[in-house]
């Protein structure tokens, strides 16, 4: 077990990716923090892990937006588990438009959600992992923060600077014991890309699906897995990098 005796928090995880990695990483010993702006889910998926493995989790509801509430739920988690030795800051909001008809309220959450929430957890558990002289950070970019989105602007730019977070911090913490890392999914098959939402969605799963060389989409286990190298001990001389599952896109 590669996690063992370790407090792992991942934001976003009452579903899909961090869903996904909330439970392999207690599949491989750690104690989790499944943390989501859903209490229902929060709590459902943590259920879940407690039903089916020996390493306990628990659901916390939180909006990572608001920096009194991330604050409260690091402390929860505390004195549930410990100090947080590994961050996963993966809650995410997705939406599809025109530069035109962004308003400044729709730039301005995704902005918040992915910017400053990442910001702000980090914030709350970097001072527990400096005195530890240990600590995960991994952070979630997209192919979009590096290639661009069309239709997407808000959400490229948030990744894209979510990148430059993740570089500048992996620097500012290389002599502590700490890395920060990000991983950038691809095209992840999820229910709803699955399923697809109609033609229009079908017709952009089908338009990617064609640019990918493995002519398929990835898995969140693909994800996770991706997750737990560089939350393990085998990634501690990586740092600063950017891991792409991507099934070849960016070639
Ligand atoms: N699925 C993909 O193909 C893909 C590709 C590239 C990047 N990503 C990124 O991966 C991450 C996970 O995406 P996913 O596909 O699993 O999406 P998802 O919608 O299944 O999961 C995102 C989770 O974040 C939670 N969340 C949203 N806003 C929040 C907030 N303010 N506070 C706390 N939790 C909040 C949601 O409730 C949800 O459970 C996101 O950052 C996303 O941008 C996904």
């Amino acid at each position: 077990m590669r996690l063992s005796g370790k407090t792992a928090l991942i934001t976003g995880a009452g579903s899909g990716l961090g869903q996904a990695t909330a439970q392999l990483f207690a599949q491989e010993g750690a104690r989790v923090v499944v943390a989501d702006i859903s209490q229902r889910r929060a709590q459902a998926v943590a259920a879940e892990i407690n039903d089916t493995n020996a390493s306990p989790a628990i659901g916390i509801q939180v909006d990572v937006t608001q920096r009194q509430a991330v604050n409260a739920l690091v402390d929860q988690a505390k004195s549930a588990y410990g100090p947080i030795r590994i961050l996963v800051n993966n809650a995410g909001i997705a939406q599809i438009k025109d530069l035109l008809d962004i308003t400044p309220e729709d730039w301005q959450r995704m902005i918040d959600v992915h910017m400053k929430g990442t910001f702000l957890c980090t914030r709350a558990v970097i001072e527990d992992m400096i005195a530890a002289q240990w600590g995960r950070v991994i952070n979630t970019a997209s192919v979009a923060g590096m290639t661009g989105g069309p239709q997407n602007a808000h959400y490229a730019a948030a990744k894209a600077a979510i990148i430059g977070f993740t570089r500048s911090l992996a620097l500012e913490y290389a002599r502590s014991g700490i890395t920060v890392n990000a991983v950038a999914p691809g095209l992840i098959e999820m229910p709803m890309v699955k399923q697809g939402t109609g033609p229009a969605a079908e017709k952009v799963v089908d338009f990617f699906i064609r640019r990918i060389p493995m002519r398929q989409m990835g898995t969140p286990g693909d994800i996770a897995a991706a997750h737990l190298y560089l939350a393990s001990d085998d990634a501690a001389y990586v740092t600063g990098q950017v891991l792409s599952p991507n099934g070849g896109y960016l070639v």
